[in-house]
């Protein structure tokens, strides 16, 4: 199936007043704040976020301060891997909204001068997508199958997957199918869950399948994409055997080295940047590539973000470090001396959709286990904030982490949705505990998510505690985290030497980590246990504890303006 025709990318329109002329360039210190859409805000009372609920909040994020938002996906889709099976990848799934809203989300968010990402998912489609049901309809052999990866099991009947692949989600990376004439035939590979079907991207129709998708938003005005697994996309040919693919029995291999991190998927990014920058260059309104790149290995992960591919990729490195002074700083020194060397600066990120809130994972909590000690979880996640703010590159906040909303570790598991809970029959507990819906207003139903009377419960049920995070409490107290993001982000915006000064690291007791931005601006973290003194004499302009003066007590972050030598 093509897209529908849209206009060639020379009608593109320059989508109204939105212009960065001059402003090229704006998502190298951008702070970008990640809306999982399902979970943000419900306009029409189903209990189900839509894009209706984040038009209506776009003011709140102005307030904020964020220069983007990243939407997570909102395309039709039978919503197994919530949008990330994607169906149809040129509309919106009736429960988000319409074509014409996201339209309308997108004028008056450029009008408040905030900037839209979406998130486009390559690797795989759902099995509900018109291909997917074309492939199977047409048999063994047919131009059909030939987009995806369908192959004949191994045993006497086929009765054994093709190949050892694990699922990312659990369980074996392959399905058989019962064929048009109703016998079990042959199985088609999915990376993640059953329900989403690896494309074959050696088959020329689908990368050009993905450049029309390319255009058709672009020409809608987006002004970015997140790209979903980015490493993935193309296998290596003949599907071989992975040797340890049953090192991790439950979840398969990240490091599957025949299904992810294949060499030619860089010819794929050098031709979305192509694509990327020829609307940049002729609307004069830049469009940027953010992908989600799963290797482990930093040179590799910087070899993605190369001048002629993708503008970013996300460092998960810094999300994946504890709170350990030693680890951290080697962690920053990784992606300032690796990722930053491509020239392209580093995507700093605590959290996402995918992990266990920052809060739970520095309280030593865990989804499905301990609550952990979540005062100490907080301070160390408003600490971290400011050290997040204060290295150079960008930086994503996703929905909530400005809240300081620790992890739902509790959900009742017969309500856990994520296929990873279910691939793994509950060993795994899955993600849902970072997706419950936001608490806005805590005298509210349904915290503010929902409308008043809200007619249906939220999709994930908000546990009691959870007004206290609540939005109208925190911005009546001048100590909340949402105040500290949103005088840090202002202050990135008012102080140049927040940004741009250059990065030198400042001797320091142990357990201390200082560095400076230039000459006059400097960021100390005290991730040890005892108050320490200051490594440097300045005046403090932000800090995550109230009680920050001559010493920093344990736990915490300041920012200072550092005074000059002969003051
Ligand atoms: C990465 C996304 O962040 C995650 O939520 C999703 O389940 C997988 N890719 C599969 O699309």
């Amino acid at each position: 199936m093509r897209p529908a025709r849209h206009p060639h990318p020379q009608a593109a329109r320059s989508s109204g007043s939105h212009s960065d002329q001059g402003n090229l360039g704006w998502w190298r210190q951008a702070v970008t704040y990640q809306v999982y859409v399902r979970s943000f805000q419900d306009s029409d009372g189903d209990g189900v976020g839509d894009l209706g609920g984040v038009r209506q909040r776009l003011p709140y994020l102005r307030s904020l301060g964020v220069d983007a938002i990243w939407l997570n996906p909102f395309f039709p889709s039978p919503q197994h891997d919530h949008g990330y099976d994607v169906a149809d990848y040129l509309d919106v799934d009736p429960q988000y909204g319409t074509l014409e809203g996201f339209d309308a989300l997108v004028r008056d968010a450029h009008r408040l001068d905030i900037k839209v990402l979406i998130d486009v998912v390559p690797n795989h489609c759902s099995i509900e997508h018109a291909w997917f049901t074309a492939a199977v309809a047409a048999g063994p052999g047919s131009p059909e199958r030939g987009r995806f990866h369908f192959a004949d099991g191994r045993g006497a009947q086929g009765e054994l997957p093709p190949n050892n692949w694990r699922s990312i989600f659990g369980g074996p990376a392959w399905r058989r199918i019962i064929e048009p004439d109703g016998t079990p035939g042959q199985w088609y590979l999915h990376t993640f869950a059953e329900e989403q079907a690896d494309f074959n991207w050696r088959h020329p129709a689908v990368p050009a399948y993905f450049e029309e998708v390319l255009r058709f938003w672009f020409d809608r005005g987006v002004d970015g994409l997140r790209i979903d697994v980015a490493h993935g996309l193309h296998k290596q040919e003949g599907l071989p055997d992975h040797d340890s693919a049953l090192d991790d029995e439950l979840t398969g291999d990240p490091n599957n080295p025949h299904a992810w991190n294949q060499l030619e998927v860089h010819d794929v990014w050098r031709r979305w940047r192509a694509i990327a920058d020829w609307y940049t260059a002729s609307t004069g309104h830049e469009r940027v590539l953010i992908g989600e790149v799963g290797v482990l290995d930093t040179a590799e992960l910087a070899a993605y973000q190369r001048p002629d591919e993708l503008h970013q990729s996300f460092f998960f490195e810094f999300l994946r470090t504890p709170w350990d002074v030693e680890q951290l700083r080697s962690v920053i020194d990784r992606g300032r001396l690796t990722v930053a060397a491509t020239g392209s600066p580093v995507a700093w990120v605590l959290n996402n959709h995918d992990m266990p809130r920052v809060v739970t994972r520095y309280a030593g909590g865990a989804p499905g286990g301990p609550v952990g000690d979540i005062e100490l979880g907080l301070s160390r996640a408003r600490a971290a904030a400011l050290l997040m703010l204060a290295l150079p590159g960008s930086a994503f906040i996703y929905q909530g982490e400005e809240l300081g909303l620790p992890e739902v570790t509790d959900l009742p598991e017969h309500l856990l949705t994520d296929p990873m809970f279910h691939r793994t029959a509950g060993a795994r507990r899955g993600r849902d505990g970072c997706r419950v819906p936001l608490p806005w207003d805590s005298g509210r139903d349904a915290l503010g998510f929902s409308p008043e009377p809200a007619a249906a419960t939220t999709w994930l049920p908000q546990p009691d505690w959870f007004g206290y995070h609540a939005v109208d409490r925190q911005l009546e107290s001048g100590e909340s985290m949402l105040h500290l993001y949103r005088e840090a982000i202002a202050l990135r915006r008012r102080v140049p030497g927040i940004t741009q000064g250059e990065f030198r690291w400042l001797p320091t007791e142990p357990g201390v980590l200082a560095f400076m931005r230039g000459d006059g601006f400097a960021c100390v973290v005290n991730c040890s246990s005892r108050p320490v003194c200051m490594p440097v004499d300045g005046h403090v302009l932000h800090a995550s504890k109230a009680e920050v003066g001559e010493k920093l007590p344990p736990d915490s972050a300041a920012w200072l303006l550092v005074r000059a030598c002969d003051e």
